[in-house]
């Protein structure tokens, strides 16, 4: 039996590969490894939480000792515990500092010692920071040049991880992934914002003239990538993860507003996010090289995402009507 440490498994992509393990491999324990911030939620496990081979333990992995006394029995992680909310980041940083920088040190120092198998640090393509039109997409080679809070801490995280590949011959990979879309996403972000407003028939917001392009991949498919980069990638590589489904926010939002049958009217144009990247594009080659991918076209995606969002209106309700929600949203939208 081998142990594979999920950090972050109860958000949104941790859990969605929390189930994936336990339903790939019969021969593997997972320990869930969480801090339940606003965005953890052990109700994204409901189906997996009685299996024996799955087990939670709540705690930060900026708490050294607590993440030793759990890595003493670990052979692989996977890293996706962060504050993982751009607009969040530009209310304050502090937290994402520490989660996203700090705290991968912390835990990258403590796998090292008990010499796991592989540690495999769960990035995103917001690293490169943004492109300019008509450029090149970027490949693993691309500089790292980050431009908002959260994505240069989550850039510290990365380079750290890498820095331990070279420094210490640490078995260490990376992914960096796209705009993640699917069932769980806390509804703070675009997709599920459009999708459950559409739902109540409130106003979509889209920031500035909606020309920012993002690609978009099925969370699905991102967990398979992270298991077969997991296994199989080269030791101190990082990987790209896209979806080949590069939209602006025009087309999401109308996209969104079409499968749901409801009219274009809903959208509204609001101020823009300070210093929003305006265009993130992925080479995934090498990924697909070894053996990867994606089995989710944008449209059967957003489907998907939005047939999930509907069945399960108990789930998204409860956390939109609660405090810490109402006080983000009013926040985030008040002046735009
Ligand atoms: N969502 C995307 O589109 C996307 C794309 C590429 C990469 N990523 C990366 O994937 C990972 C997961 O993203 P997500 O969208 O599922 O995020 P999420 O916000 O839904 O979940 C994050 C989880 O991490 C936990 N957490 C936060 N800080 C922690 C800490 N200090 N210790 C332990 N647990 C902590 C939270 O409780 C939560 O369960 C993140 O590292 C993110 O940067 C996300």
């Amino acid at each position: 039996m081998k142990t594979i440490l999920v950090t972050g498994g109860a958000g949104f992509i941790g859990s969605h590969f929390v189930r994936h393990i336990l339903n790939t491999y019969e021969d593997y324990h997972v320990i869930n490894f969480d801090k339940l911030t606003y965005a953890g939620n052990l109700e994204n496990l409901r189906d997996v939480e009685n299996n024996s081979r799955y087990e939670f333990v709540q705690g930060d992995i900026g708490n050294a000792e607590l993440v030793d006394h759990v890595m003493k029995r670990v052979d692989y992680v996977t890293n996706f515990a962060a504050e993982s909310h751009v607009d969040r980041s530009i209310m304050g940083a502090e937290d994402f500092m520490r989660s996203n920088a700090l705290a991968v040190y912390t835990l990258l120092d403590s796998a090292r010692h008990h010499n796991v198998e592989r540690f495999l640090q769960v990035s995103t393509d917001e690293v490169y920071g943004s492109l300019a039109d008509g450029e090149a997409p970027w490949t693993e080679s691309s500089p790292l040049a980050p431009r908002n809070p959260y994505s240069v801490a989550k850039a510290s995280g990365d380079m750290m991880a890498q820095s331990f590949a070279i420094t210490y011959d640490m078995p260490v990979v990376i992914t960096r992934a796209s705009n993640n879309i699917g069932p769980f996403q806390y509804p703070e972000k675009r997709v599920p914002v459009f999708i459950t407003n559409a739902i109540d028939d409130l106003s979509l917001p889209v920031y500035g003239d909606g020309s920012a392009v993002r690609d978009h991949l099925y969370v699905t498919d991102h967990c398979e990538a992270i298991d077969l980069v997991l296994h199989k990638g080269t030791v101190g590589e990082a990987y790209n993860v896209g979806g080949e489904n590069e939209a602006n926010g025009v087309d999401v939002v109308e996209k969104i507003l079409d499968a749901m049958e409801k009219p274009r009217e809903l959208i509204k144009y609001v101020t823009d996010r300070p210093g929003h990247d305006m265009k993130y594009s992925l080479n995934a080659a090498k990924t697909m090289d070894l053996g990867w991918k994606p089995k989710h076209d944008f449209e059967s995606a957003l489907r998907l995402t939005a047939e999930w969002y509907s069945a399960n209106e108990d789930w998204w309700r409860k956390i939109k009507e609660g405090a810490d929600y109402q006080a983000y949203y009013q926040r985030n939208y008040k002046n735009r």
